[in-house]
């Protein structure tokens, strides 16, 4: 497993495609981890903080190299990418571009040719990105922040309520599907009105976690897991049926009367290139899509930065003093959560050390040289790790050190482009990011100025397929 002598120096010296792919080695050369008949390199994958954690800290043994491959027992051979060196070159969007693979091709079961799992050539990825862009703009966020401020008052209501340490990552998982499902689709789903998780919740995540699973068992052991895939059926019945709630409901209201939301913008706005509109199917898969991609990663981001601010008592108190100064007793406006330069710091710094989407896949769009030295063709998938790429000390000192002020103009300026991907890259790029940080500024500063914490104790992470901290409970109080 010794990984081959490549050394990337760091941010400066990128490496340029200046070899001819005859004369590059193939992508075989890359070192690999051990690998078993069968099972092949399954032992060493898992972990019980999941498989992307257990990539993370593989990554330590290849950084020097900048990837690696990872043999699965389905017979794919994944290519893991994890240094800053290799990362940026194919975040260039000319030679690279995104490719659905792993987990994601699984996903497409329910989110079909949604924006987040259309191929990048699909034409209703570029319908839907013309259709759906300007419903993101600063006026839209702006009409939808009062369904973001009440959201949250139902779950500050919750913690006032609560009598005993509340469950951090399903009450965030509650506020941010309410966000998310009011803000976009007029959807009240009333989380916090009942103890269980909404029945869409609950298929949402057996799906999202089968869609992954599936990956990790040999094709031969297939026939014992009928009943996972007979239930991963029925979910995906379940939140389909509940979707299409959702459009005959708005179809039978007069359109003078509909909302401005993203759902009125896929019935009625026409691309404004083509004058074509969405597709009824297509339209389903989009608000699958808004609900799958607009929470389960805002609520991970959540919960890593509220177990940070509890075991970090004087950043707790930074943070509480900088909401203070800003708008002390009353709910902001979108224009002062904005303002929060501390708060928004925090949750960059959160999603460096823990990136909820953990990685993303990219293949290069004709033949190739990569890192100047392995000759990759056309289409090839190669999975960037995000999460080890924002760990590697190219760029970021101290790696694990929890460090908001590294998002400060003047260290941000001299990092290369592959240094921090949490929301994605170039045009496949995360279309809510700025939905996502408003809403996450918005609820961490008003927990913070609301509640004081008990130290949660160590960070352990669950093996899930969006980041979250595993048994997060926080013993809360009201403000002294
Ligand atoms: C902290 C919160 C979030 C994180 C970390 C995040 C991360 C990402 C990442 C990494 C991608 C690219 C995936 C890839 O390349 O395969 C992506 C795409 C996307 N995200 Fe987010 N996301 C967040 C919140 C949201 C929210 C709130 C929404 C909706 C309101 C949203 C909607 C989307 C959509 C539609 C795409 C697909 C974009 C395209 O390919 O056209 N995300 N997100």
């Amino acid at each position: 497993m010794s990984p081959r002598s490549v050394r990337h120096n760091g941010p400066t010296d990128m490496v340029t495609p200046n070899v001819a792919p005859t004369d590059a080695a193939p992508l075989s050369s890359l070192p690999a981890i051990p690998s078993l008949p069968i099972v092949r390199g399954l032992p060493w994958l898992l972990s019980p903080e999941g498989i992307l954690n257990r990539l993370l800290a593989l990554s330590e043994e290849f950084r020097e190299v900048g990837a690696f491959r990872a043999p699965m027992p389905d017979d794919r051979e994944p290519i893991f990418v994890c240094s800053i060196a290799w990362a940026t070159e194919i975040c260039d969007e000319t030679r690279f571009e995104k490719v659905l693979d792993g987990p994601l091709v699984n996903i497409r079961d329910f989110a079909g040719d949604g924006l987040f799992t259309a191929h990048s050539d699909e034409r209703n990825w570029h319908l839907a990105h013309r259709i759906l862009s300007p419903g993101f703009s600063m006026t839209s966020l702006e009409r939808y922040f009062p369904a973001m401020v009440s959201a949250l008052e139902a779950l500050i209501a919750h913690w006032r309520a609560a009598r005993a340490p509340v469950d951090v990552v399903r009450d965030m998982t509650r506020l941010t599907l309410d966000t998310i499902s009011l803000a976009g689709f007029a959807h009240r789903f009333d989380s916090f009105a009942s103890p269980e998780l909404h029945p869409f919740l609950q298929s949402l995540g057996r799906a999202l976690q089968e869609s992954v699973d599936v990956l990790q068992r040999p094709s031969l052991f297939a026939p014992l897991f009928r009943a996972r895939r007979a239930q991963y059926r029925r979910d995906i019945d379940t939140m389909f049926s509940l979707v299409d709630e959702v459009i005959r409901e708005r179809k039978s209201q007069p359109q003078d009367r509909w909302p401005q939301d993203f759902l009125s913008l896929m019935l009625s706005q026409p691309d404004p290139k083509t004058g074509e509109l969405l597709g009824d199917e297509n339209i389903r898969y989009q608000i699958l899509t808004f609900l799958v991609a607009g929470h389960e990663t805002t609520s991970g981001l959540l919960s890593f930065a509220l177990h940070q601010l509890a075991r970090d008592r004087a950043l707790f108190a930074r943070v509480r003093a900088e909401v203070d100064e800003h708008f002390g007793d009353r709910t902001p406006t979108m224009r002062e959560v904005l303002g929060l330069d501390l708060v928004k710091r925090t949750l960059e710094e959160t999603l460096r050390l823990w990136p909820t989407v953990a990685a993303v896949t990219r293949a290069p769009k004709e033949d190739t040289v990569i890192a100047g030295r392995y000759a990759i063709r056309k289409g090839q998938p190669l999975g960037l790790l995000v999460n080890a790429v924002h760990r590697d000390p190219a760029a970021w000192p101290e790696p694990d050190r929890f460090d908001p002020d590294r998002f400060l103009p003047e260290p941000s300026k001299s990092r290369p482009n592959g240094a921090y991907k949490p929301f994605g890259i170039g045009r496949r790029a995360c279309t809510g990011r700025h939905f996502a940080m408003i809403e996450a500024m918005l609820a961490l500063a008003t927990i913070v100025r609301e509640f004081d914490f008990d130290d949660p104790g160590p960070l352990v992470q669950a093996p899930t397929v969006s980041a979250k901290p595993k048994g997060f409970r926080l013993t809360i109080r009201r403000r002294a």
